[in-house]
C-alpha cells in the first residue's frame, strides 16, 4: 500500500474504524491495516451470535476479528449487548410462553457478564444499548421485547450491569436518525435522565446511515452542538452514505449512475470537514464496512439493490470520496 493513509491523516483528530466480518478481513486485510485503526464486528459480537442458546456461548465468529485487531494494534468497539434485533427468542419465551421478569433479568446480566468479561482486554468500549428510542411521534421508548419483559428500567439495568463487570470500558448508547429533532429530544431526555440518576454512561453513538446530501450538514452541526452539551463523548459509529436519493426508483444499477460518485464525494468532504471541527467531542468515526464490494445496503432498505456507500470501490481502490475526506 502507498499514498495517504486515512487513519494517519486523521491521527490528531479521531480514530477511523470499519465494521468487519471474518470474510471481509480476509478480502481486505492490507487495506484495513493501512487505513484503519479501529474495528467493529459487523455481526459477530451480537447476542444471537455470542449467546445462541441458553447458557451456550460461542466466540468462534468473533475471535478472528478480535485477534486481527490485537495483532495490528487496532482498537475494538463492542457491538452490542442489548438490542431488539438479532437477539434470540429463547431470551423472552419458552415453549411459546413469555418468561417472567426475573428470568429475563438473569439472562441479561449473564449475557453482559460473560460476553463483557470475555472481551474485557480486547474491546475498549461497548454499545451497551442499541436503538431503544421510538421513532413514533409522541412515544418515548421503543416497544421491544426487552422493555415488555423488564419495563423502562432495562436500559439503566444494562448500563449498571456493564459497569459492574467492565470498570474501564467506555459505555455507549447507540442509535440511528440521531439528527431528527424529535428523536434528538428523546435521546437527550434519555441521557440526561441516566446521568441524573448516576447511571454509568460515557458516550453517545450516532450511527450515520445517511445518503448523499441528507441530512444537511447544518442539521448535523446543530445536532453535534446539542449533544456536545450532554457531557458525554461522541462517536460516529456506523457511517455509510448511500448513493440513492429517497424515492429513486432504480433497483438494477450495476455501476453507479451519472454524477452519483461526484455528489457523494462532495458530501463526504463536507461531512469530514464538520467532524474535524468537532474533534474535541468526537473520538472515533467508524464506517459500516470497508469497501463497496460488501455493504449491508445491498440488502437494505431495498433487497438486492447494489449500493456504493463507502470510501473504497468494489476492488478496494480509493474513490473520489476518499480524496475528498483526505484533502485538507
Ligand atoms: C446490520 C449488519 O450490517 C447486517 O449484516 C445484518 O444483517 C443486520 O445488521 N444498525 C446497527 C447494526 O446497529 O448492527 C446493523 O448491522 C445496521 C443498523
Amino acid at each position: 500500500m502507498q499514498g495517504i493513509s486515512l487513519c494517519q491523516k486523521y491521527q490528531d483528530y479521531f480514530s477511523i474504524g470499519a465494521a468487519v466480518s471474518e470474510e471481509t478481513i480476509k478480502a481486505h486485510g492490507e487495506l484495513l491495516k493501512y487505513h484503519f485503526n479501529s474495528l467493529t464486528a459487523e455481526n459477530a459480537m451480537k447476542f444471537q451470535t455470542t449467546n445462541p442458546k441458553e447458557r451456550v456461548y460461542d466466540f468462534r465468529p468473533a475471535d478472528p476479528i478480535a485477534g486481527f485487531a490485537k495483532e495490528n494494534q487496532m482498537r475494538l468497539r463492542g457491538h452490542t449487548f442489548v438490542w431488539h434485533r438479532q437477539t434470540p427468542d429463547w431470551v423472552f419465551q419458552e415453549g411459546g410462553n413469555p418468561r417472567d421478569k426475573q428470568e429475563v433479568l438473569g439472562f441479561l446480566s449473564d449475557h453482559i457478564r460473560t460476553v463483557g468479561i470475555y472481551f474485557r482486554d480486547k474491546a475498549y468500549c461497548w454499545d451497551v444499548v442499541n436503538e431503544a428510542i421510538s421513532d413514533e411521534p409522541g412515544e418515548y421508548l421503543r416497544d421491544t421485547l426487552w422493555r415488555r419483559a423488564l419495563g423502562d428500567g432495562y436500559i439503566e439495568t444494562a448500563f449498571r450491569t456493564a459497569r459492574e463487570h467492565l470498570p474501564d470500558a467506555q459505555l455507549f448508547y447507540n442509535d440511528y436518525n440521531t439528527y431528527q429533532p424529535e428523536k434528538r429530544e428523546k435521546i437527550c431526555r434519555l441521557i440526561r435522565g441516566l446521568k441524573e440518576r448516576d447511571v454509568p454512561i460515557d458516550g453517545l453513538g450516532m450511527q450515520g446511515h445517511w445518503g448523499i446530501g441528507r441530512p444537511a450538514i447544518d442539521e448535523i452541526r446543530q445536532t453535534l452542538d446539542i449533544y456536545a452539551g450532554l457531557g458525554v463523548r461522541l462517536q460516529i459509529t456506523e457511517l455509510d452514505i448511500s448513493v440513492y436519493d429517497h424515492g429513486d426508483p432504480r433497483t438494477d444499477l450495476t455501476v453507479p449512475g451519472p454524477g452519483m460518485l461526484d455528489r457523494q464525494a462532495e458530501y463526504y468532504g463536507k461531512l469530514f470537514e464538520l467532524f474535524r471541527e468537532y474533534r474535541e467531542q468526537i473520538d472515533a468515526v467508524t464506517f459500516w464496512g470497508i469497501a463497496d464490494d460488501a455493504t449491508w445496503l445491498d440488502q437494505f432498505p431495498v433487497q438486492g439493490r447494489k449500493d456504493w456507500p463507502l470510501l473504497f470501490d468494489t476492488q478496494g481502490r480509493p474513490k473520489k470520496a476518499f480524496d475528498a475526506v483526505t484533502n485538507f
